[in-house]
């Protein structure tokens, strides 16, 4: 094996639980290599029954290692259960003790992406987890919210810039925030940064963007935010073809979890192929008539041209202004078809403070109504909670009838 083709690995998150000083010394050896640079690579005692635990009310990283010495039916038993707690997207590496074809089999039945046998060495170790991303048939790592606007004004910056840093800081998923809107963008002002103006490069010379021009054009924000910020100046003029942005957007996917693009209110053949491009397509709106038409026409048209994948999302924002008449929450969802998947209160005391201070929701009012709001969107967006809180409650419902008749009530 040559060093050099073992390829470095994407910003993403790997928790490895050990059994053996063997594995601890292997991991922390190979947590420094250049490779792992990029990587949130944390380690803790106990094998799979401790990823278990951890995992049961907790979100999961991109990659959980786990070392076993126990036999293969209790270690095949505690994957079952861990695999109810895992969101999309997590892969799971199994280092063993024995060379057990039969369990290896077994495990990749079940979608493990790996089984070592120890003892191992470093670079085997990295070059399993690179293999994971970088293998021709991998799934891209990035999962791409679009956020956009049914008018001009109606807060879907500061929705897209609140989200982007809730996933990064509450989920703690390493995130990138685009901001699309060149010559007016604000996520430099709305994060108080004075970042380079990343996604310049990228729109003006996309036949040269890839992997290492990105990590150049990224600049952190916080310790899991990344902003790609706009330059927000009039001196060029911004009219892209219809592909400018799909290698940005290819490049993103394949090194950053999570990547929120910061839509402006336009139609143009950039913008329409950037938002059906997308993971998933939040539209955020006002409770007014000209909201509720271009929200409907959005999301109809959105819809249509990508029928394999998620309807685009509404959220309602600003309800509530004083004095002013507004279309209710029922009539959006039943004209749309769906309900908001968050409703935002008009709020110019929080909003305005973060505004001028240049800061998010989370560090003016961390326990606030809308903040909740932004983790359960974040929640849901990064396909989170829903699945596992039904999954759970299958299992907490079997615990409890154990528990009943006198058995134990918690897993091993
Ligand atoms: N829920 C809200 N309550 C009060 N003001 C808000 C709310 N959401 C956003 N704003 C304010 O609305 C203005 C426009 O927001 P912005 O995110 O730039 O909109 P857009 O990107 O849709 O044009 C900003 O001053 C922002 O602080
Ligand atoms: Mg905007």
């Amino acid at each position: 094996m040559s060093e050099n083709t073992v390829a470095p690995l994407p910003h993403v998150a790997i928790q490895v639980f050990s059994e053996t000083s063997h594995v601890v010394a292997v991991v922390e050896e190979a947590a420094s290599d250049r490779r792992m640079a990029k990587v949130h690579l944390r380690i803790q005692a106990g094998g799979v029954a401790a990823a278990v635990e951890a995992y049961r009310d907790a979100p999961t990283p991109n990659v959980i290692v786990i070392e076993t010495t126990s036999d293969s039916r209790m270690l095949l038993e505690h994957l079952d259960e861990l695999a109810a707690y895992c969101d999309e997207g997590t892969r799971v590496v199994v280092i063993g003790h024995v060379n057990d074809v039969p369990l290896y089999r077994e495990l990749m039945r079940r979608g493990v992406s790996e089984y070592l046998v120890a003892p191992i060495n470093v670079l085997g170790f990295i070059q399993a987890l690179s293999e994971i991303f970088s293998s021709p048939t991998a799934k891209p790592v990035g999962r791409l919210i679009a956020v956009v606007g049914a008018k001009g004004g109606v807060g879907s910056s500061t929705i897209a810039h609140n989200l982007a840093s809730t996933i990064a800081t509450n989920l703690e998923v390493e995130t990138v925030c685009v901001d699309l809107d060149l010559p007016f963008g604000t996520v430099g002002l709305d994060f108080n940064q004075d970042p380079p103006q990343g996604i310049m490069e990228a729109a003006f010379d996309p036949d040269r963007v890839d992997a290492n021009m990105i990590e150049r054009l990224l600049s952190k924000c916080t310790p899991r935010l990344q902003l790609m910020a706009a330059p927000s100046s009039l001196d060029r003029i911004y009219d892209f073809g219809d592909q400018t942005f799909e290698p940005v957007t290819d490049a993103l996917r394949q090194t950053v979890p999570a990547i929120v693009f910061d839509v402006p209110h336009l139609w143009t053949g950039w913008s329409r192929n950037v938002l059906v491009r997308a993971d998933e397509i939040v539209v955020v709106a006002s409770p007014d008539l000209a909201n509720l038409r271009n929200a409907k026409n959005l999301i109809d048209t959105l819809t249509l041209a990508r029928p394999h994948d998620p309807k685009p999302r509404l959220v309602l924002n600003q309800v509530g202004v004083p004095k002013r008449p507004e279309i209710s929450s029922a009539e959006f969802s039943k004209a749309l078809d769906s309900p908001p998947l968050a409703t935002f209160a008009f709020d110019p005391n929080l909003f305005g403070t973060a505004n001028n201070n240049g800061q998010m929701i989370a560090e003016v009012q961390p326990k606030s109504k809308a903040q909740e709001s932004f983790l359960d969107m974040a929640k849901v967006l990064m396909s989170r909670q829903e699945a596992k809180s039904a999954k759970k409650s299958i299992l907490s419902a079997l615990r409890e009838k154990l528990g009943n008749r006198g058995g134990k009530s918690k897993a091993a």
